[in-house]
């Protein structure tokens, strides 16, 4: 079975083509990070208009990469939900219209409850990939990590999940994101800190992690406000010294090691919770999903803190691809859960797990 994956969420015009679940044929991304780039945030206008102009192509793409012509496509799968109204509209709207005029099944999919997804596929015809061995197994603890979520959820099955907790202010990603416009790195800040991270020293600084009324539960802004005050007092001035000024100020020393004890702290922050849960409901996998799973710093700690292997995504089906959402939507397909109307399926900006 084939399933062609469309995902519009956010900057990332996608499309993949995935076989029974597990084997990636195709993964087509194009970005508009570029043009978003020097706004130091997605604008969502510009994603819209990007998404556009780049969908039918990168939909073509993923079939050829594929070797597939429509005759091979079994079901459609798409994004309708969490995301940008306008990006999440184009991939929607060009979903219905290739499930109508091509006559295939069609499956709503969240797009944060794809990201966990990836971890499912094991095998590729394409280049340059490293593939898990296997897919994870029941029950299964997820770590959500993205620009828009930090949650940790417990899957007894397939559709099956109890959402244990989840941050109460900002994303980790986001945090990761504000720390580095802090310390004078372009967007997206993720990568950049983690780079700069690296000449740094994780433990130059204590950064306080939040406590929370529910024990699964995060925090992510109080962090980042203390990142904020730590680099005002390397330069010597108090609160009211302005964020902007402040890259200018900071030796390359100070920023790596302000971005590694961030990093180290963010990352501690998570894995906490996950060895908590680990201890209260026995997984037998643990699987980490969305952007921040790319986090070097975080698959370290997980893999030397968790009392059970993990395995972990190709980092490129850690960022939004379509090929996460392929994959939701074939077990979708296979489990029997219903398809979409492709005359009316909407879209749902704040859809959550
Ligand atoms: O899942 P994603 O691609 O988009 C959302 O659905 O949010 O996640 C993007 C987030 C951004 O905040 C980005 O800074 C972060 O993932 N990210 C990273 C790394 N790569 C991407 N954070 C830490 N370390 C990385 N290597
Ligand atoms: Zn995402």
């Amino acid at each position: 079975m084939k399933v062609l994956g469309i995902e519009t969420s956010c900057d990332e015009s996608a499309a993949a083509v995935i076989e029974d679940g597990h084997r990636l044929l195709s993964n087509a991304v194009a970005s508009s990070m570029d043009l978003h780039a020097k706004y130091g945030g997605v604008i969502p206008e510009i994603a819209a208009r990007s998404h556009i102009e780049a969908i039918l192509p990168v939909i073509q793409q993923a079939l050829d990469d594929a070797q597939c012509t429509w005759d091979d496509i079994d079901a459609i799968a798409v994004t309708y939900g969490a995301g940008l109204g306008g990006s999440l509209l184009v991939g929607v709207l060009t979903a219905r219209t290739l499930a109508i005029a091509h006559d295939k099944p069609l499956y709503a999919i969240n797009h944060v409850a794809a990201h966990i997804y990836a971890n499912f596929l094991t095998s590729t015809s394409l280049p340059g990939l490293v593939m898990r061995q296997s897919q994870p197994s029941f029950p299964m603890l997820a770590i959500i990590v993205s620009g828009g979520h930090s949650q940790l959820v417990l899957f007894r099955d397939h559709f099956d999940y109890t959402l244990l907790g989840q941050t109460q202010d900002d994303a980790i990603g986001e945090a990761f994101d504000k720390v580095a416009k802090i310390i004078g790195l372009p967007y997206p800040g993720g990568p950049n800190v983690e780079k700069i991270a690296q000449l740094g020293d994780a433990y130059a600084f204590k950064l306080p992690k939040a406590k929370m009324a529910e024990k699964y539960d995060f925090s992510f802004s109080g962090l980042k406000t203390a990142v904020l005050r730590l680099a005002q007092a390397q330069i010597g001035e108090d609160y009211t010294f302005p964020s902007t000024k402040l890259p200018e100020r900071l030796s390359e020393a100070q920023k790596a090691n302000i971005a590694a004890s961030f990093s180290r702290t963010a990352v501690e922050t998570m894995v906490d919770k996950v060895l908590l849960a680990i201890e209260e409901f026995s997984p037998t996998s643990v699987v980490i999903a969305g952007g921040v799973a790319a986090s070097g710093e975080l698959r370290k700690q997980l893999t030397s803190k968790l009392p059970l292997p993990i395995e972990f995504p190709d980092f490129k089906l850690c960022t939004d691809n379509g090929a996460m959402i392929a994959t939701l939507g074939y077990f979708k397909a296979s489990l029997g859960q219903p398809a979409a109307n492709p005359y009316t399926l909407d879209i749902e900006p704040n859809l959550s797990m």
